[in-house]
């Protein structure tokens, strides 16, 4: 599918918190609490956004994937961070494309231009967390050469939730990158 991919602005905000609420909450049903996914508001999570597409931080990308003007996909990365590490020098900090346009190679494009926007910052290694019970991303990202790097509970909602770290090496970051064309 042609989607134009670019740089996210501010005024994106709004626009990538609805791929993100929509993402969790056809995600996340029965992985997380109803109460919790329900809770979930457009404008709270464009405040969330706000911040780093204001302040800009020194190697933290955000891209968004539009259709007809409208954002349908966004990936965000940056050096890796929090606690435990896997070990990694880049981090994808969150992808999502808008439900009924998965499946049409939207995902992997935002994620070779992610990784292309993390490999021009000389990030050699690339890790990201998913939630165990996500078998479908645990398999769209192992099908693009990540490898399980270790499992630990993170900070969840109501409780710690079991989460996969998941990475790709440099060979394997960039066979992504290639598969941007494709
Ligand atoms: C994971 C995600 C970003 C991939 O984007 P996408 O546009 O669906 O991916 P593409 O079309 O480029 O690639 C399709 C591949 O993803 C797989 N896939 C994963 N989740 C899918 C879904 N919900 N619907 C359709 N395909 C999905 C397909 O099986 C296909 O696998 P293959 O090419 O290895 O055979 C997207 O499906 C998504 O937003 N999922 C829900 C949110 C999520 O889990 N985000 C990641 C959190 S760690």
């Amino acid at each position: 599918m042609t989607v134009t991919l670019r740089d996210a602005t501010i005024e994106d905000a709004p626009g990538i918190a609805a791929v993100h609420v929509e993402g969790w909450q056809t995600t996340y049903r029965g992985l997380l609490p109803d109460s919790y996914l329900d809770s979930l508001t457009v404008p709270a999570r464009a405040e969330f956004w706000t911040r780093p597409l204001t302040t800009r931080p020194t190697g933290w990308h955000m891209l968004v994937a539009e259709k007809d003007d409208a954002i349908v996909g966004f990936a965000c990365g940056s050096a890796e961070w929090g606690e435990p590490r896997p070990g990694c020098d880049g981090h994808v900090n969150a992808i999502y494309v808008l439900s009924e346009l998965r499946g049409r190679g939207i995902g992997t494009q935002l994620l070779a231009a992610l990784f292309r926007k993390l490999a021009e910052d000389g990030r050699s290694s690339i890790s990201l967390w998913v939630l165990e019970g996500n078998a479908a991303s645990e398999a769209f990202y192992k099908a693009r050469g990540a490898e399980e790097l270790m499992r630990a509970e993170k900070p969840g909602p109501e409780k710690p939730v079991p989460e996969i770290a998941l990475g790709w090496s440099k060979p394997a970051i960039e066979r992504v990158i290639a598969m941007r064309a494709a």
